[in-house]
């Protein structure tokens, strides 16, 4: 769609409501100590959309769904990934998460077939043994300790056996430590309003690409022997694809799509998981109602499979509104590519816009008592594509393209968790919510166990 403005009816970037002069530096700096906070903030003080002029870090924020919704759906032509994204690009190369147009398009239609309901039926499996596997090791403990470590370990097994057919095994440790090391890098140059290029040689710069060699020594290994096969997997069916020509994908391009797979697909995942438990543990009469749901339907979570976990409705929606209260990816970036209107007003193209669930997310306008654990607003509620005051796993073309089998995993894990614990949070526990790429726990997510 081609666009054309009428000079007196839209009004410039710069008279965007905002922050500007000693308000603009204040809550720059605080931007970088407390990001979760200052986007509140901003909201409640300039109010929908809001320009922040920073330097190298010019940003304008949408908060209100009908401007999210033309950005992520209506004229989502408009737009590409946020300038955040570029430094991942040593990790995840040009996988699905980072590339753009053609490259995109062709690799979003052959992934879609293998996050596809039906496939998940047949990873549900992966699921059940990674899931049991933890709970009889959690059985076990007596003591206080941090869930969310538990969840990234589960998520990042579990993760391994879909896409690779089988757990990492030996490269498991490695491969976890390596990624851990590289995100952190990610998320320290995302928040430096000025970074020295990946390849100069300093610290921090050799650690992480030591680590992205790492990671690709693994891949490369997996994929040398042509992916594991035993079972069903996504790095299988990768190498075996062919186009119309016969031409099987670049090497590169699977490791690249590996990488992002392994990178989006567990993290986030963990974090959904982590703020569930927590939630739950602050609404304990929340663990005694999916309890007695999952027992009046009378299957053990053992039995469950993917329809049944449609017919689990309590438990859904506490995955859901866990999801609401704490989305794991909290802001979701994108840039004009060429001029456009938003809002009323006129907005250059190579401008960042930032859409943010989390401040949607608990928007009074849209959400009664939005900072109360309320799942059973979810319960006769459905989330559709269009609806963007709920959007933890964006909306549009560019959406997440593993939601399905996300739900799937959150949902039957919290099935297990409830069904064989009782947990409260350990005594004075406060979570401190961090925006670190994901929205994580500052401090973990310490919890008791009470059989
Ligand atoms: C609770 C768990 C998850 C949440 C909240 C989540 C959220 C999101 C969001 C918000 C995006 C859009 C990012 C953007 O456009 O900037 C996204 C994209 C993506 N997610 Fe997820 N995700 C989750 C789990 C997963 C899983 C399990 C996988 C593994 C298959 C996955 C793979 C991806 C990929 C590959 C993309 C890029 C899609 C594209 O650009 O075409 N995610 N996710």
């Amino acid at each position: 769609m081609e666009l054309t403005w009428d000079q007196d009816q839209e009004k410039n970037l710069t008279q965007m409501p905002g922050p500007k002069g000693i308000e603009l530096y204040v809550m720059g700096y605080l931007f970088q100590k407390r990001p979760l906070y200052v986007w509140g903030m901003m909201k409640e003080t300039f109010g929908d959309v809001i320009y922040a002029p920073w330097k190298n870090r010019e940003s304008i924020f949408l908060f209100n769904p009908e401007d999210v919704n033309y950005v992520l759906k209506e004229h989502h032509v408009n737009f590409k990934k946020g300038k955040e994204y570029e430094q991942m690009a040593p990790l995840l190369g040009e996988g699905l998460l980072t590339s753009e147009g053609d490259l995109w398009r062709r690799q979003r239609r052959i992934m879609a077939k293998e996050f596809h309901q039906a496939r998940t039926e047949q990873y549900l499996r992966a699921i059940h043994e990674s899931t049991q596997k933890k709970i009889i090791e959690m059985k076990s403990r007596e003591k206080a300790f941090d869930i969310s470590l538990d969840f990234n370990a589960l998520t990042f097994d579990i993760a391994g056996k879909i896409f690779f057919g089988s757990d990492l095994g030996e490269h498991s440790k490695m491969a976890q430590e390596a990624l851990y090391t590289e995100t952190e890098r990610i998320n320290t140059r995302i928040r430096r309003i000025w970074n020295f290029p990946h390849n100069f040689p300093t610290a921090e710069n050799k650690k992480g690409m030591k680590a992205v060699r790492d990671l690709k020594s693994i891949v490369t290994g997996i994929l040398s022997q042509g992916g594991h096969d035993q079972k069903p997997n996504v790095l299988s069916k990768l190498v075996s694809y062919r186009d119309e020509s016969g031409n099987p994908l670049p090497n590169n391009l699977i490791s690249d799509e590996v990488m992002t797979l392994l990178l989006a697909g567990h993290e986030t995942t963990s974090n959904g998981l982590s703020w569930a438990t927590y939630l739950l543990a602050k609404n304990p009469e929340w663990i005694l109602k999916i309890k007695n749901e999952l027992r009046d339907y009378g299957k053990t979570p053992e039995e469950l499979c993917r329809e049944d976990l449609d017919n689990l409705p309590l438990l859904k929606a506490v995955w859901q509104e866990a999801l609401r209260i704490f989305p794991p990816i909290p802001i979701i970036a994108r840039q004009t590519i060429k001029d456009d209107v938003i809002g009323g007003y006129h907005v250059p193209a190579g401008k960042s816009v930032m859409c943010v669930p989390y401040v949607t997310h608990r928007d009074p306008r849209f959400w009664v008592k939005p900072d109360e654990f309320m799942p059973e607003r979810f319960i006769n509620r459905v989330v559709s594509r269009d609806d963007c005051t709920y959007f933890p796993f964006a909306k549009g073309p560019r959406a997440c393209i593993g939601e399905d089998l996300a739900t799937t995993e959150g949902v039957l894990i919290l099935a297990y968790l409830a069904h064989y614990f009782d947990w409260n949070l350990k005594k004075g526990f406060i979570a401190k919510p961090t925006h670190h790429i994901t929205l994580r726990s500052e401090n973990g997510i310490w919890i008791q166990l009470n059989n």
